[in-house]
Order: structure tokens, then C-alpha cells, then sequence
């Protein structure tokens, strides 16, 4: 059994404290917090975060770290990375055409491993983003994932950033493997133009998420256009289907 000693509480989430510790390697230790434990749930989350990190090993994802802590709250561990949040290098205007473009692939190309999985993300926003001194793309953050076709699940308290919502999340329908890619349009669009796609604040990105005004399109060069629009559909059955799908489009560009 090991004890947090050696690491410093660097974020202080809803429900969760994060510390960064040396073991063998840099880890994120993610714990919840005491006045937490008995909130069912939080509780029920947390752990199914847990599982799912638990048992990703991905590319792209960071891979558990399995340590034996001298603690009752419930934790789990994974790899730190060390790296920029991707909306960091978007407000520093930092990112190129053909960058955007391989973030979103390597995306969608994890997308697809998810939907074999059965799990939906449900919170790829710039914050959830990590690039390495490599550039490698790391997807963070599984706090709002879940296997939608098991649980039969709509929205609840637990749904991702107001600014990036799909709509069928903000509007509390069904969620489905076409949330993910909602995210991932809405992600392109602000890496190509620098503007998020809703730009409301609060409350209003919600009721703007729920309810989405046509993008605009001027400033993005046009043979970005049909693969925006694939993704960017607010009407689920007429999104672009599956990330398979949309690769194909992002691949298509000339
Ligand atoms: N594996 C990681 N490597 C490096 N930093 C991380 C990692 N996981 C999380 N972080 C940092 O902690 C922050 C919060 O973690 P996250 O899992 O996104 O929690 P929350 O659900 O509160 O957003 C991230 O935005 C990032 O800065
Ligand atoms: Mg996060």
C-alpha cells in the first residue's frame, strides 16, 4: 500500500480531487471526495468512470496505472501526459489547416474503436484535449461516458460543457455514437475559424445547443463545407452516420 505524500493536489473537480504523483512513472490519481461517498449518485459515476479507464487501453487514451492506496474513498489511476490543452492552442491561434485535420482524424478514428466498445464520450470539448511535445492527441476525461444502447439513456445531471453539446443531449433525448461526432464538427469548426460554434454563455449555450442556428460557413474555406455539415447536423437521423463515415469525408478533402 502507497499513500499520496509524494503528490500535490493540482484540480479540484465537481466531485473529485486530482493528484499528480511519481510512481514508476508521472500519474493522475483521481479521488473522490469524502462528502461524496455516500451520494449514490456521484458515487455511481465516479465508479463507472473508473471502469471505463480501467479498461481502455487506446491509443490516444491514457492507460490505467493500477497502485495500491492506503485510502477509503474510491480512486483511480492513469497516465499523466504531459502536454497543452488543445483550447490553448486554439485561443493562441497556434493551430494549421493541416493540424486541425489530423486531430480530427485521430478522433474519429478513436471514435470508431469507442462505438465497437458500445461507449459514447459524450464530452470531447478543447479542454478534454491534450497534444504532446510530439503532437500526439490524447482524449482525457471519461466523466460523462457511458454505454447508451445498455443503459437505454437519456441526459441527466451529468451532461458535458453547455458550449459543446449535441442537441438531442441539450434537448434531454437519446444520445447516440452521432453525439460524439456532433462534438468532434463542432470542435473542427472552432479549430478552422476560431470561433466556437455557440457562442452563448451559461444557461444560453444550453437553450443555443438545443436549438442550433445554421454555422457560418464564410469564413472556412468551402472544401471543409460537406464535412462540417455531415457532423454539424442538428437532426441526429440525418447526421453523418457513423465515424467511419466521417473519416471518409475528412479524407475526401483535397
Ligand atoms: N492524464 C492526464 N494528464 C495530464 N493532465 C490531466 C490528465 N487527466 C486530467 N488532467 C488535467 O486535469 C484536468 C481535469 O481533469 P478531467 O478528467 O478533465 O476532470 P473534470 O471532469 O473535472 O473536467 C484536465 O483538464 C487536465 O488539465
Ligand atoms: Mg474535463
Amino acid at each position: 500500500m502507497t499513500t499520496l505524500e509524494n503528490g500535490k493536489c493540482f484540480y479540484s473537480g465537481s466531485t473529485a480531487n486530482l493528484y499528480k504523483v511519481r510512481f514508476d512513472k508521472l500519474t493522475i490519481v483521481k479521488i473522490l471526495r469524502e462528502e461524496y461517498i455516500n451520494n449514490q449518485a456521484a458515487l455511481k459515476r465516479f465508479m463507472q468512470e473508473k471502469s471505463i479507464v480501467e479498461k481502455l487501453r487506446l491509443h490516444n487514451v491514457p492507460h490505467p496505472v493500477f497502485v495500491d492506496l492506503a485510502t477509503k474513498q474510491p480512486y483511480f489511476a492513469y497516465e499523466y501526459i504531459e502536454g497543452t490543452h488543445l483550447n490553448k492552442l486554439i485561443q493562441s491561434n497556434h493551430i494549421s489547416q493541416l493540424c486541425s485535420i489530423g486531430i480530427i482524424r485521430r478522433l474519429l478514428i478513436l471514435l470508431i474503436s469507442f462505438k465497437d466498445a458500445g461507449l459514447v464520450h459524450s464530452d470531447i470539448t478543447p479542454d478534454n484535449i491534450l497534444l504532446d511535445s510530439n503532437g500526439k492527441v490524447f482524449l482525457i476525461d471519461f466523466g460523462c461516458s457511458d454505454f447508451p444502447l445498455r443503459t437505454n439513456m437519456t441526459t441527466s445531471t451529468w451532461i458535458s460543457k453547455y458550449t459543446y453539446c449535441s442537441p438531442e443531449q441539450a434537448q434531454g433525448k437519446r444520445w447516440s455514437f452521432q453525439s460524439d461526432l456532433y462534438q468532434v464538427g463542432s470542435l473542427f469548426y472552432e479549430m478552422l475559424c476560431g470561433q466556437r460554434i455557440n457562442t452563448g454563455q451559461g444557461r444560453e449555450a444550453l437553450a443555443m445547443a438545443a436549438n442550433p442556428q445554421q454555422p457560418e460557413l464564410l469564413t472556412i474555406p468551402e472544401k471543409y463545407w460537406p464535412v462540417l455539415m455531415a457532423l454539424l447536423e442538428p437532426k441526429i437521423e440525418k447526421r453523418c452516420g457513423s465515424p467511419c463515415d466521417a473519416l471518409i469525408l475528412l479524407n475526401n478533402i483535397p
